[in-house]
C-alpha cells in the first residue's frame, strides 16, 4: 500500500486503542480491494473527543470507527445518527459526507452476520444474553430484528430490566424478559434457550478461569456465542464444546462489524475472508 497525497484517511478513536485489531483487518481489506485508503488508530482522550470529531471534518477524513469509551458520548457531536444508532444509543461508525457527519452502529448487525456466516440463517427462537451494557444492547436489538425472543441476564438486575423494557417498547410486549444471575431462574431460561450470548468481560484475559455462568447450564442444543476474543478460546467456549454445543468467539463480530463499516465508507463489498486471514496470521 502506498500512502500518497490523495489517500483517504480512515481510523479508529479509542482510549485505550493500542491493542485494537481494526487497523490490521481494515488495511488488509483495503489492500485486497486496491483502493486508495489508509486506516490508522488514534488515541483520543475522552475530554478531547469533540475536538477529534471536528478534526474528522476539518481534515476531511473519509470516516472513523469509535471504540471504548466514545461510542455513546460521540452522538452529541454528530450531524445525524441512523435509526439503529438512535435506538441503541451508540455509534461505532462515522461516515463523513462532505463535512456532514452521520453516525451508525454496525455492532449488532456485525454480530448477526458473523453468527449466520458460521451457523447459517438464524430463524429466531429464544436467546439469553449475559450482560446489559453497550454490546448487549446492540446485540439484543439485532436479535429482536431477527425474530428472537430475548432474555437479558445481568448481575445488576435493574440494568437487565431496563434493557428488556426498551426491547418490549420497540418489538412489542412479551418479546423480552430479564433475569438476575440467580442459579434457578437463569438455569430455567437457559434450558429453554437456543442461543446464549456472553457480552460480559468474564473470561477475558487475564480472567482465564472465569466463566459467566455455571457450566452445567450449557446443553448440547445451545449455540454459544462469546463476544470475547482474547483469549481465542474462553473457558465458556471450551465448556460449551465439551458439552456438545456449538460455540464461537468474538473474532467474527469484530470482522463483520468492520466489514460493514468499510462498506459504508467505500461503497465496496468488504473481503471478509481476507480480513479473517489477516487475523489468523497475526
Ligand atoms: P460493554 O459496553 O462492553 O458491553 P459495559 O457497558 O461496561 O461494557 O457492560 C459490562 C457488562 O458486563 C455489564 O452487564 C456488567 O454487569 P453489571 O451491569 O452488573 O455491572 C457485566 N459484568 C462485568 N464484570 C462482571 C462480572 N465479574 N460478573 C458478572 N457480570 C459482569
Amino acid at each position: 500500500m502506498r500512502v500518497q497525497a490523495q489517500t483517504k484517511i480512515l481510523g479508529v478513536f479509542g482510549h485505550p486503542v493500542s491493542h485494537s485489531l481494526s487497523p490490521i483487518i481494515q488495511n488488509a481489506a483495503i489492500e485486497a480491494l486496491g483502493i486508495d485508503y489508509v486506516y490508522v488508530a488514534f488515541h483520543v482522550m475522552p475530554e478531547d473527543l469533540a475536538k477529534a470529531v471536528d478534526g474528522v471534518r476539518s481534515m476531511n477524513f473519509a470516516g472513523v470507527n469509535l471504540t471504548i469509551p466514545h461510542k455513546e458520548r460521540v452522538i452529541d457531536f454528530l450531524d445525524e445518527i441512523s435509526e439503529n444508532a438512535r435506538r441503541i444509543g451508540s455509534v461505532n461508525t462515522i461516515v463523513n459526507k462532505d463535512g456532514y457527519l452521520v453516525g451508525e452502529s454496525t455492532d449488532g448487525v456485525g454480530f448477526l452476520r458473523s453468527a449466520e456466516a458460521a451457523w447459517g440463517k438464524l430463524g429466531g427462537g429464544r436467546a439469553v444474553i449475559l450482560g446489559a451494557g453497550g454490546s448487549a444492547k446492540a446485540i439484543a436489538f439485532a436479535l429482536g430484528d431477527a425474530g428472537f425472543e430475548v432474555i437479558i441476564a445481568n448481575r445488576t438486575l435493574e440494568r437487565a430490566e431496563e434493557l428488556a423494557e426498551n426491547l418490549n417498547d420497540d418489538f412489542g410486549k412479551g418479546r423480552a424478559g430479564s433475569v438476575g444471575m440467580c442459579k434457578d431462574a437463569l438455569g430455567a431460561d437457559i434450558a429453554r434457550a437456543d442461543l446464549l450470548v456472553n457480552t460480559t468481560s468474564v473470561g477475558m484475559k487475564p480472567d482465564l478461569d472465569g466463566i459467566p455462568l455455571p457450566p452445567e447450564m450449557i446443553h448440547a442444543g445451545l449455540r454459544v456465542y462469546d463476544i470475547v476474543y482474547d483469549p481465542r478460546e474462553t473457558r465458556l467456549v471450551r465448556e460449551a464444546k465439551s458439552r456438545g454445543a456449538r460455540a464461537l468467539n468474538g473474532l467474527g463480530m469484530l470482522i463483520h462489524q468492520g466489514a460493514m463499516s468499510l462498506e459504508m465508507w467505500t461503497g465496496q463489498k468488504a473481503p471478509v475472508d481476507v480480513m479473517e486471514k489477516a487475523l489468523r496470521e497475526l
